[in-house]
């Protein structure tokens, strides 16, 4: 397995221009269920939960082909209404399958889904969402089967804005006959997106970034070109490297309007961010100084994606920072890692206490999520000597050449195989 290797001490400077978002393009592609035409996808990362839900898609009988960064699918072979086994417990996301699934063959059996270690993540307000819309649930050994042969537009209440079971059922109810409404619904950009490309697609979508979705059935939806909105956590990952380093970044394509939670946070660590339409510049101390406090929630708060980066920053600012993580219960694994490195952590159930340091020095470590394993490389930039990050592949899932990108920055980053 690959790993990452990082010199630390050169501070970051350039552009960049901010890729498709994970987040986005998952539900995205799973939507290309919904219809018999041809959809072209523009600005698609190359990260492997990408490249393994198009391989889930071709099981199915799809046919999903990559040029460049557009990505072509045409789902009118589509024969089976059984998810693979091995493929669907390596992604998490493989659950949005089926709500588009259903839509197609009103049966759908997939197994329980897999994806980062960041807590339980259980599935049951999917399985609530769908069985509002009439879809009998059997769980058995394992695999979950859905049987929609009476399935029926609907309200739909979440006890917590759950993003993916909020995707779930707008892809579910997108062809079915009335009116649903999903109450309580995620109001994250990527919903916002998905609802932009339900539309484009032929599709009667109303409310997203707000509380309550409107989805208004229509017999079939078409073919279309779309292009997924850029990557807000890759965009907050890019600007706390400039940040860590005390550095400087033109990120271009940025999802402005979405960052604003990040923003803010990193403004009061002392950077400078000036943003125009689709640009953010950020121009960072040589020192960061700490914030007082910062609590994931979900979107408009701060989002959990980017919340063990700024643990990041934290273990190196000036003063001491408190984080409470409300999203996920699992998500300060890397605090371990990162105290490898010299940083101060105290952690107590959700909370993390961070004492900056002045000195970091770089150790091996080793990525235990996507988001842990972009945090330890920022850590990684900052460190004096070497670290070496292992387990670049779960980097890779959610970062389209990550060792590329900070290198156009100037940092000194490779990737070896391990052993090398
Ligand atoms: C999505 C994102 C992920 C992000 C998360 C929160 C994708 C592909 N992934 O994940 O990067 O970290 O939103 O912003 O878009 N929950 C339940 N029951 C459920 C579903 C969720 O209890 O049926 C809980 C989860 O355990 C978690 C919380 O709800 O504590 C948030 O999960 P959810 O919003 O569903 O996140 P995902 O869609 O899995």
């Amino acid at each position: 397995m690959d790993e990452f290797v990082v010199r630390g001490g050169r501070r970051l400077e350039g552009s960049l221009q901010v890729d498709g978002a994970k987040n986005a393009v998952l539900p995205i592609l799973a939507a290309c269920v919904l219809t018999r035409e041809t959809v072209h996808l523009h600005q698609v990362p190359l990260i492997t939960d990408g490249e393994n839900m198009g391989q889930i898609l071709r099981t199915l009988g799809c046919s999903v082909v990559r040029d460049g960064s557009t990505v072509t699918v045409r789902a009118d072979d589509l024969h089976t209404y059984e998810m693979p086994d091995r493929l669907s417990k390596q992604i998490r996301s493989s659950i949005f399958l089926l709500g588009p699934i259903l839509s197609r063959f009103r049966r759908a059996t997939v197994t329980y889904p897999g994806g980062c270690e960041i807590g339980l993540r259980p599935i049951d307000l999917h399985l609530t969402g769908l069985r509002a819309l009439g879809v009998d649930i059997r769980e058995e050994g394992g695999m979950i089967h859905c049987d929609g042969a009476k399935m029926h537009s609907g309200e739909v209440h979440f006890d917590y804005p759950s993003v993916g079971a909020t995707e779930n059922v707008m892809m579910a109810s997108a062809c079915l006959p009335g009116v649903t409404r999903i109450h309580n619904a995620a109001r994250e950009p990527e919903i916002s997106d998905l609802q932009g490309f339900l539309n484009a697609m032929g599709g009667c979508v109303r409310g997203a970034g707000g509380h309550t979705i409107e989805v208004e059935g229509r017999p079939a939806l078409h073919g279309v070109e779309y292009t997924p909105m850029p990557d807000r956590i890759v965009a907050g990952t890019m600007l706390c490297a400039a940040a860590i380093t005390g550095g400087e970044i033109d990120l271009k394509r940025a999802p402005v309007s979405s960052l604003t939670a990040i923003d803010a946070k990193l403004r009061e660590m002392g950077c400078r961010i000036r943003e125009e339409k689709h640009r953010v510049m950020l121009s960072a101390p040589r020192r960061l100084t700490a914030f007082s406090k910062l609590q994931t929630s979900p979107y408009p708060g701060f989002p959990t994606d980017m919340q063990v980066q700024m643990l990041a920053l934290l273990t190196c600012a000036r003063g001491t920072g408190v984080i409470v993580e409300n999203v996920f219960e699992n998500r300060f694994t890397h605090a371990g890692e990162m105290s490898r490195m010299g940083a101060s952590i105290l952690l107590s159930g959700r909370t993390a206490v961070v004492r900056g340091v002045e000195t970091l020095w770089g150790a091996p470590v080793t990525a235990r999520d996507l988001r842990g394993g972009a945090a330890l490389i920022l850590l990684g930039l900052k460190a004096a000597g070497e670290t070496r990050v292992a387990r670049a592949d779960l980097v890779d899932r959610g970062y389209d050449a990550i060792e590329d990108k900070l290198s156009a920055l100037g940092a000194d980053i490779r990737r070896i195989s391990s052993g090398e």
